[in-house]
């Protein structure tokens, strides 16, 4: 049953916390729901295992990482002798997060850009299901820019750019827009064969909706 909105602002916590999250937080917030689950993405962690096999010393950035079982997975599943570090915005998904994973060179942070750049430069960047807006999935939305402005999106890709070691990879899923539409996206080479399609829709970088398909590639190198 859908309860009516003051009452469930008033009765859920979980809801009021993400709808003053989204009041409050509005310039930084990319998308507020904190859904996640354990080993969401086997085969694009494993590309990028099998890319990095020969890397010590790999330093990941979960950008996103809500309550934690991304960065968990990745320790355990893919990358058992990286550093990574957790961020994201919604402190009551960051602070489970920390109390449900204490383990060496795993870090969770605030999703401010002193901590982040503290931490870094990176390896690897994976943005997994952050650039988006879930009205963006809406049949009749045509246009994205009041929801979520694809200046946004791009904003936030120049800064981890900033951030992200030459010979590195940025990783994106679940996105309203195309990595290869950002200014920095010259830098950038998508992994060839990348077939990771998935059903819902893109927005160019004028937010207009060009496409009930993403595009197939998520993981793209910097070049040297
Ligand atoms: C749907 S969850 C994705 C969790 C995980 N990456 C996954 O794919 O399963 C989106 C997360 O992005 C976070 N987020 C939104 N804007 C952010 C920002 N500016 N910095 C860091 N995290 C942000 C949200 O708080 C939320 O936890």
């Amino acid at each position: 049953m859908k309860i009516w909105f003051p009452l469930k602002y008033i009765f859920n916590s979980k809801y009021r916390y993400r709808k003053n999250l989204e009041r409050n937080q509005k310039r930084n917030l990319h998308h507020s729901s904190e859904f996640t689950k354990y080993n969401r993405y086997p085969s694009i962690f494993k590309l990028v295992q099998t890319l990095y096999s020969n890397q010590e010393s790999l330093k990941i950035l979960s950008f996103g990482c809500s309550t934690g079982e991304e960065v968990k997975a990745l320790r355990e599943l893919y990358f058992p002798e990286a550093t990574i570090v957790g961020t994201d915005i919604n402190k009551k998904s960051l602070d489970k997060a920390i109390k449900s994973y204490r383990k060496e060179n795993v870090y969770f942070i605030k999703s401010e850009q002193e901590e982040i750049n503290k931490h870094g430069p990176y390896d690897i960047i994976f943005c997994m299901a952050v650039f988006q807006h879930r009205k963006n999935r809406d049949i009749a939305t045509q246009n994205s820019e009041p929801h979520y402005p694809f200046l946004k999106f791009e904003g936030t890709i120049i800064q981890l750019d900033k951030l992200l070691n030459k010979g590195g990879a940025f990783i994106i899923e679940h996105t309203d827009y195309n990595f290869l539409e950002t200014s920095i996206s010259n830098k950038y080479t998508p992994v060839p064969n990348q077939n990771f399609y998935r059903n819902r829709p893109l927005y160019n970088k004028n937010n207009e909706r060009i496409s009930e398909k993403s595009i197939p590639e998520k993981i793209f190198i910097k070049q040297g």
